[in-house]
């Protein structure tokens, strides 16, 4: 008997999987397994591309760049998840007020460099809108 619910069970996880493998919306880069699991060590990679590169534009907008603190740009980024934001990077962008080059200037870097970078800057973008959060409350009282 105990057979008959096993096997069941696999049958119906197939099913889903059958049914939603064909295109899956992308995950929020900050509910991603990407991003919960990031080592020390791809933190340190994703900053050391963060401040070679990416840091020149975003962080003080320079380019048309927008900045970590821009929580509602980041937040609305976040749910394209991380396929296609690598994309955007690696490719380049045009934004609105100017242009991302290709890898983000980072012309010799790794499709695993870049994408390391993209979840630095998320986990940067937490901790700068965070601090910019206490800067006002602080003025307000
Ligand atoms: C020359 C300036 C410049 C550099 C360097 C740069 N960016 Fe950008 N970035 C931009 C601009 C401009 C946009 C588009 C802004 C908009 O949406 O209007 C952008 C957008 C983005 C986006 C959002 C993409 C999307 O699909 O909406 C991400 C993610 C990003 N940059 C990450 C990075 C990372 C990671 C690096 C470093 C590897 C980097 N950027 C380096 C200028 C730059």
């Amino acid at each position: 008997m105990k057979n008959v619910y096993f096997y069941l069970t696999i049958l119906f996880y197939l099913t889903i999987f059958i049914s939603c493998g064909k295109k899956l919306p992308p995950v929020n880069i900050y509910q991603s397994d990407e991003y919960k699991n990031l080592t020390k060590k791809e933190l340190i990679t994703g900053e050391s591309i963060w401040a070679t590169a990416c840091f020149r534009c975003h962080r003080y907008g320079t380019n048309g760049a927008v900045i970590l603190e821009e929580k509602e740009y980041w937040d609305a980024n976040a749910s394209k998840g991380l396929d296609e934001l690598f994309k955007s990077v690696w490719e380049g962008k045009k934004g609105e007020e100017g242009v991302m080059p290709p890898k983000g200037f980072c012309n010799l870097c790794s499709e695993d460099e870049i994408r390391y970078s993209v979840l630095y800057l998320f986990h940067l973008a937490k901790k700068a809108q965070e601090a910019a959060e206490i800067q006002v409350k602080e003025k307000q009282s």
